[in-house]
């Protein structure tokens, strides 16, 4: 395993789920870790490694002040893993309440274009290389019904990740949309409660379920840090899909 002390990364919705476990392992891997989420993340381990805030990623001076936070304590960012997201609403459109429609795009997509945009500001205003992950979802790439707006939020990031590329290509920025695998987080308690009239492919989660299908947040912790810091990784295409933990 690469060896990635002092490396330092931010995470967004991390208070929970994936985010919570992808904080979690990057510790343990050696890493600075700055996190945030509306609900300020309670990350265990040597305090000073760690930085938390409470800040909502529909917020752009929330995340560049976290960028900012992260880089005063470590030094600067290597690494931002843009993770919040939301499912809901689920069912047909029809059913959606405009507001919960738009509250969805506001932290799917615009939430990641405020984390990337802070850290971009970052790596220029430092001049050097950086690694941006946009956490993404077999969504973005299939359609699913009772899931529009996820799916649409989703299919944005993988194509605002390669809009990205394409601009700091000559700046020593690497981006990846990455479509994490299924991890059993409180997102896929939501999917499983779902009436198969609001969501009709609800069994194929139930059987994950039954299966104990899942990878764990620190089998993806892992292949996300190969994806930014193996040189092995560096010609991965930008939208990526990781490998099941369990295949
Ligand atoms: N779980 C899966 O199988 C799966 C599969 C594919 C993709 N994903 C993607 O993986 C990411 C994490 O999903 P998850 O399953 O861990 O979901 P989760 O359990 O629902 O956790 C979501 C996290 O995002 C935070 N969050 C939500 N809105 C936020 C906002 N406006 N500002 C800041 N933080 C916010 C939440 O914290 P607060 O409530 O405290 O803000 C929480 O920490 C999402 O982007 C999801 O789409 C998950």
């Amino acid at each position: 395993m690469i060896d990635l002390t002092g490396k330092v990364a931010v995470i967004t919705g991390a208070s929970r789920g994936l985010g919570a476990g992808l904080a979690e392992r990057f510790l343990e891997r050696g890493l600075n870790v700055a996190a945030c989420a509306r609900h300020r993340p309670e990350l265990a381990g040597d305090a000073g490694r760690v930085l938390t805030q409470a800040a909502d990623v529909t917020d752009a001076d929330a995340m560049e002040q976290l960028c900012a936070a992260a880089a005063e304590r470590f030094g600067q960012v290597d690494l931002w893993i843009n993770n919040a997201g939301l499912l809901a609403p689920i069912g047909p459109l029809r059913d959606n309440d405009p507001a919960e429609l738009a509250l969805n795009i506001q932290v799917n997509v615009v939430g990641v274009f405020n984390g990337s945009r802070a850290f971009i500001r970052h790596l220029h205003a430092r001049g050097g290389d950086g690694v941006l992950l946009n956490i993404s979802s077999g969504a973005a790439r299939n359609a699913y019904a009772g899931w529009s707006a996820y799916c649409a939020g989703k299919a944005a990031v993988d194509r605002l990740s390669e809009s990205i590329a394409l601009e700091e290509a000559d700046h020593g920025l690497r981006v990846h949309a990455v479509a994490p695998g299924i991890i059993d987080t409180d997102m896929q308690t939501m999917i499983r409660n779902s009436r198969p009239e609001q969501f009709p492919r609800v069994q194929k989660f139930l059987d994950l379920k039954a299966k104990d299908a899942f990878s764990s947040p620190g089998f993806v912790a892992d292949r996300l840090l190969e994806l930014a810091f193996d040189p092995a990784a560096a010609d991965t295409p930008v939208l990526t899909t990781l490998p099941l933990e369990h295949a």
